[in-house]
């Protein structure tokens, strides 16, 4: 370990500063050897602190050189203030008070992508979650908000761009060719949202109207190289103003919103106050660079952030055990947007398949924690798909359970009562119920409770009483620290199918679903005036984040897959019926059984390839077997060998069995047309690429045929890729010469385009064919790899680990061997990063006996390391 063993922090002890910052001055000296960074602070004692006796005031600071402190203008001598690796604690004389403090940094040599550092020709930033303390000495925490004023001085024409949050209130041109820009920030804000750039960069510039008629400029930054991918951007940022002006009310604040875009950034995006500084992979997007995927990854964090603009920074969290109020609140609105969009159905498939194939594992794992976690070592661990997309759930739930226009009342509350504070998940939730008279008291166990319910539902049918009674038990496997939990309070949406096909009615208006309110820890829900037995359609939409466990034959999946009025839960029906195919296949994979795939699934795959009434993106999903992550998630004991035999075997035998029918669906849709990123056109593509993959597994040349003239005479990346994905995991021996042919053009036409290069390196380590360890090592040593780089990074070792099972847990080890290399490695560079890329092997509980030695003995040697606070908590937790 660096230092002493990093030590856990308890939302429990929560207590406010001592002392306020109003006002926040801030000047930068960019330099090529180290920048000059002088803060003038305007303080102010806590009104429930005594005057008397004044506290001392801790700073946060890192990473940094102290040039020199002033209270109210007196310089004070290194005697009266204690300064070390992590803080500056001055001695206040009165009860207001202006500190002016000189630090040095060196921007050029941080790579762990937070506070003030270089990516590529520019200067950028990254505060959230405490970055801000490697720029200078703060209070660095949300609840400390304060109005900034941000001076940046550098060279003109090295970085003619300059900019920061609010308004640029002053221009000049300084003597030896530097030049200087102040920008000035209206609204108080936590040092989080600081952001500052220095470039040479281009720019695309918009306007919008506001609902109260005031025009707001808009702009997105690039290099100029990437000028001609940020139209997409532009139109989503519109498209999302719009659409929180009309939904929830909100317009924008400032006459100027800016996006800027960098290659290296450790998550999507970030929301800063109307600076919202970007991953580039979250912006660029052309339709000879960007897939389909990716146009709509854009729409969606281009809102994401700027809905923060009142979901995080007008409102903002009082502490981070708070950073599901505005994540998961930010994450339901963007689904909400996406939603309307494109298509609603779609969307939560796509969200529903994330949260069970990945926050389900989270949450039965050693790290597992409650979307308002109690404690953390390290705040950057908790920036989760619990506190992300469990913290979705959460919102919506209360959502469905207050209804629509409840819920707008909700949040209008919130915001009108909250509007310029730090506040807290209770603030969300008691505005929820002050605005709707309801109490959600039991409701609130969603925020303290960790693990993922499981609901048990059986019924019986009493034909003489005409009576149909639901009951579902409720239960929630332990978690760390959380041995026993309380009910929670589920709503369960659910509807009634008679044996034709049609929903009978529910309520006594006549409705055909209705949220049942599970409470207790058994309940029974009792259906009356039912003349025949009819066939649960149960928690419809996904209306709870749980997994709900009913006695389905794969007759009544089937029935549901094609009667069922909710869209959500005719995908959900095909899912269970894959699932259960899939795991039998997996039993007599391990058992040496000979395989054969149950014609049912194959029929019902048929029956939904015909299906005309059928959204083609729904279609596609349908086809879509369950991923080898999910089908491991439902063992109890994971083998991936099994497992990807079986899934390998049935999607060879579906294409068999439905060549016909997959072949004429893809020429159906394989028709020129101008390329457009909308809902229909994504559609179509999706599902011939679909039915395409299916055609390579076929041992004919027919499959590579497509994909090779379609790689050909593709005008678009989605297309592009699809055909590339295909032949390389293409099974006929046609498909291998054509393959290191396309990856060669392919890179060398794209070699200048990182976000292209991206895919093209995680198409070749994701593929068990292609993606062996020695591959890997080479794609790393390739010329357009970066080591430093999260996205490279993610693209080549988080896809090899996380998604090709089979060689990353090869049986020799060299898998773990390999990533716990890179985890030390990049631990020294960017603790943040290594963090995230350690995941895969914090499950190792999970896997047969050999392997989890293996992995076992690869936590151990990193732990022998001396690492980050990031690090050490997962691995710590992870063997605990
Ligand atoms: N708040 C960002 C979001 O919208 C998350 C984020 C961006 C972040 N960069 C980060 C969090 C770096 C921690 C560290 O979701
Ligand atoms: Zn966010």
């Amino acid at each position: 370990m660096k230092d002493a063993q990093p030590r856990a922090i308890y939302l429990k002890d929560y207590q406010q500063p001592d002392y306020w910052i109003d006002t926040s001055a801030l000047t930068f000296e960019l330099g090529e050897e180290s920048t000059l960074v002088t803060s003038t602070l305007n303080f102010h004692l806590n009104d429930s602190r005594q005057h008397d006796t004044l506290p001392p005031l801790p700073l946060h600071g890192q990473e940094m050189e102290l040039v020199s402190v002033a209270i109210d203008g007196e310089v004070i001598p290194a005697d009266q203030y204690q300064v070390d690796k992590e803080q500056l604690v001055l001695q206040p004389k009165s009860d207001r008070f202006e500190t002016t403090i000189v630090t040095r940094i060196k921007p050029q040599e941080n790579t762990s992508l937070e506070g003030l550092y270089r990516s590529s020709s520019m200067y950028c930033t990254q505060c959230e979650a405490e970055g801000f303390r490697k720029i200078t000495y703060y209070l660095d925490r949300p609840d400390v908000m304060s109005v900034f004023t941000t001076t940046v001085i550098a060279d003109k024409e090295k970085y003619p761009v300059l900019l920061s949050n609010g308004n640029a209130v002053d221009r000049q041109d300084l003597d030896n060719g530097r030049h200087l820009v102040t920008w000035n920030d209206p609204f108080k804000k936590p040092a989080y949202l600081f952001a500052l750039v220095a470039g040479n960069l281009d720019f695309i510039e918009d306007k919008f109207t506001t609902m109260s008629g005031r025009e707001v400029t808009l702009q997105i930054f690039t290099e100029s190289h990437n000028i001609t991918k940020c139209d997409h951007a532009m139109r989503s940022l519109k498209k999302s103003m719009k659409w929180d002006e009309d939904v929830y009310g909100r317009e924008y604040d400032l006459d100027i919103f800016m996006i800027v875009a960098v290659d290296d950034f450790n998550m999507g995006a970030m929301e800063n106050k109307g600076l919202n500084i970007f991953n580039s992979s979250a912006v660029l997007a052309r339709q000879d660079t960007a897939t389909d995927a990716a146009f709509q990854r854009i729409e969606a964090i281009v809102a994401h952030e700027y809905f923060h603009n009142w979901s995080g920074n007008r409102v903002t969290c009082r502490d981070w055990f708070q950073l599901s109020l505005k994540e998961g609140f930010t994450v339901f609105r963007d689904a909400e947007f996406s939603a309307d969009m494109n298509s609603r159905t779609v969307k939560r498939v796509e969200d529903v398949n994330l949260l069970r194939s990945h926050q389900f594992v989270e949450d039965a794992g050693p790290m597992a924690h409650p979307i308002r976690p109690d404690s953390f070592i390290e705040i950057n661990n908790f920036y989760t798909l619990t506190v992300y997309e469990k913290g979705a759930e959460v919102v919506r739930m209360i959502h469905n359970i207050v209804g629509k226009d409840g819920f707008r009342k909700g949040t209008d509350l919130y915001f009108d009562r909250h509007d310029g504070q730090a506040v807290t998940t209770e603030d969300f939730v008691t505005a929820m119920e002050d605005a709707n008279g309801v109490d959600l008291t039991q409701f609130k166990r969603w925020y303290s409770q960790a693990g993922t319910p499981v609901l048990d539902v059986t019924d019986d049918y009493d034909e003489e009483k005409q009576e149909y009674r639901l009951t579902i038990r409720q239960s929630c496997p332990a978690t760390p620290g959380q041995k026993t939990k309380l009910p929670f309070h589920i709503p369960v949406e659910v509807g009634l199918l008679d044996g034709e096909g049609e929903p009978m009615p529910v309520t006594s208006e006549g409705k055909t679903t209705l949220i049942l309110d599970l409470k207790d820890e058994e309940q029974t829900f009792v259906f009356t005036g039912m003349d025949e037995r009819p066939l649960p359609s149960l928690l419809r939409g996904f209306s709870a984040p749980v997994r709900l466990n009913y006695d389905y034959s794969r007759e009544e999946l089937i029935f549901l897959m094609s009667n069922d009025e909710d869209g959500f839960n005719r995908w959900d029906s095909c899912q269970r019926l894959a699932i259960d195919v899939l795991l039998e296949l997996v039993a007599a994979v391990q058992e040496g059984r000979e395989l054969v795939v149950d014609e049912s699934l194959i029929n019902a795959y048929r029956q939904v390839l015909s299906d005309t009434s059928l959204d083609k993106a729904m279609v596609a999903e349908m086809l879509n077997l369950p991923s080898e992550t999910y089908l491991a998630e439902q063992m109890d004991v994971i083998d991936v060998d099994a497992i990807h035999r079986a899934r390998e075997f049935v999607k060879q035998q579906v294409a068999v069995g439905l060549q016909d029918q997959l072949l004429a669906t893809y020429q159906r849709l394989n028709i020129e047309k101008l390329y457009r990123p909308e809902a229909e056109d994504i559609a179509e593509r999706v599902l011939k690429n679909t039915c395409m993959a299916y055609l390579v597994e076929l041992d004919d040349v027919v499959g590579v045929e497509l994909a090779k003239s379609q790689y050909a005479a593709a005008t678009n990346m989605t297309d592009t890729m699809a055909a590339l994905n295909c032949l390389i995991h293409a099974t006929h021996e046609s498909a291998a010469p054509i393959v290191g042919k396309a990856l060669a053009e392919f890179a060398e036409k794209w070699i200048g385009d990182n976000n292209v290069m991206d895919m093209w390196f995680a198409a070749q380590a994701g593929s068990p064919r292609t993606g062996k360890l020695e591959k890997i090592k080479e794609l790393m040593e390739h010329k357009a790899f970066d080591k430093k780089n999260p996205n490279k990074m993610r693209s080549v070792v988080s896809v090899f680990c996380g998604r090709n099972l089979v060689n990353f847990h090869d049986l020799s080890g060299s898998g773990y061997e390999f990533l716990a290399d890179e985890v030390i490695r990049v631990d020294t560079l960017n603790p943040q990063l290594a963090a995230r890329l350690i995941n895969p092997m914090t499950r190792w509980k999970r896997y047969d006996e050999k392997r989890r030695e293996l992995m076992q003995k690869a936590l151990k040697r990193i732990q022998s390391h001396d690492l980050s606070a990031d690090i050490f908590e997962v691995v710590s937790k992870s063997l605990a």
